[in-house]
């Protein structure tokens, strides 16, 4: 971690991207109730409330989901990333409120457990009826769990790898979702126009997955060269590394940041792991900063020699033997464990 990098001007952005936040969602819910109570006067409030928490809960997950690929795809999106867990905790209580006001509304009056009813009241209720309450249902406990322990003190304890990947189940809530709002739509709604918007909605996040994912292959791609007879693997030209600036290389399959910087008047090559301990973001495209390399998505900080993070903080990536060769720089590709030191290789 580090200890006064900031990237942004921390709290005062943070302040205004929460402010705006809310605002957008107030003006939500208020422009779809506005528009229903327009087009039918007669419609049930209790229902319009709940449809448009729901509505504005679904539209904010699909923004929640597109910042990753769009932040990989153009660093001017970099500034969303930030605040992206405040985000998903506004959102996970949006769709709570959604669900607490239909468990509520359809099931609380009858003689079934309301909770159990969720679940089981779909079923046979008339000729093709689907039980989209249910997927619902279970999305809303997905994104409980990761509403909970999106706190740091939760990465921290449950280490980075278990933590990216509990809260990957965000894409099989947003998958049991789109089956539970394309069913739950057709309860109301016989206009193709909802269902449209979902579709439209899921062919753009599929996109944006794909245009991110083939732009990092690509990358990879074009450092990657033969092996050496000493199984290291020739990975830039000298003369093409920046100072101060990491540059990422691909090698088995691991993305490793090779950086060019100084320290104390001398120049030195070290190579380390591109991946962040903090939520996997793009340490092999960070700086040099206050002599560590530094994420360029929440600065967490490393030391290029060792991995690990200045004390007191305890995070540790892993690091890579390196070599120069004829102003070619090569790197072994198997990994040294998270925070062993590696003498750096000093270029002048
Ligand atoms: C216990 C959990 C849930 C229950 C019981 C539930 C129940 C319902 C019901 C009954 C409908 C049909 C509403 C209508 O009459 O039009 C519906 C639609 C919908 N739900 Fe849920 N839901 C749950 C969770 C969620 C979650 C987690 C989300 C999103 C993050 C969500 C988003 C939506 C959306 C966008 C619609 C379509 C709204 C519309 O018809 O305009 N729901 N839900
Ligand atoms: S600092 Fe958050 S991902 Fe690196």
């Amino acid at each position: 971690m580090s200890h006064g990098y900031q990237l942004v001007t921390w709290t005062p952005f943070k302040k205004r991207y929460d402010q705006f936040l809310v605002g957008v969602v107030v003006a939500g819910i208020a422009v779809f109730g506005g528009v229903t109570f327009a087009l039918n006067p007669l419609a049930n409030p209790v229902q319009v409330l709940m449809r448009a928490f729901g509505l504005v809960a679904i539209v904010l997950l699909h923004v929640i989901l597109a910042i990753g690929p769009l932040a990989r795809i153009d660093k001017r999106f970099l500034p969303l990333l930030y605040n992206r867990r405040h985000l998903g905790v506004m959102m996970f209580a949006l769709a709570f409120i959604h669900g607490a006001i239909a468990t509520f509304w359809y099931h609380a009056l009858g003689t079934l457990n309301p909770f159990l009813s969720v679940f089981l009241s779909d079923w046979g209720s008339h000729p093709g009826a689907f039980p989209f309450q249910a997927f619902g249902a279970v999305a809303l406990m997905i994104l409980f769990v990761m509403a909970a322990t999106s706190h740091d003190f939760w990465l921290a304890n449950l280490t980075a790898p278990v933590w990216k990947s509990l809260h990957m189940m965000v894409y099989v809530a947003y998958a049991l979702l789109v089956v539970h709002v394309g069913f739950g739509v057709l309860q109301a709604e016989t206009s193709p126009v909802y269902l449209g918007i979902l579709a439209t909605g899921v062919v753009i996040l599929t996109g944006l997955h794909l245009k991110a994912g083939r732009t990092e292959t690509a990358a990879d791609a074009s450092v990657a060269s033969p092996v050496e007879s000493d199984g290291f693997v020739r990975v830039a030209s000298l003369a093409d590394l920046p100072l101060n600036e990491a540059v990422s290389a691909c090698l088995n399959g691991d993305r490793v940041a090779v950086l060019r910087y100084e320290e104390d008047g001398v120049e030195k090559l070290s190579a380390l792991s591109g991946i962040c301990q903090h939520q996997n973001g793009p340490l092999s495209e960070g700086k040099y900063v206050k002599g560590c390399l530094t994420c360029p998505w929440h600065g967490y900080q490393y030391q290029p020699d060792t991995g690990a993070s200045p004390p007191p903080f305890t995070e540790k990536v892993p690091t890579f033997r390196l070599r120069v060769s004829d102003g070619d720089v090569f790197v072994h590709p198997t990994p040294c464990p998270a925070g062993t030191r590696v003498e750096p290789v000093t270029l002048n």
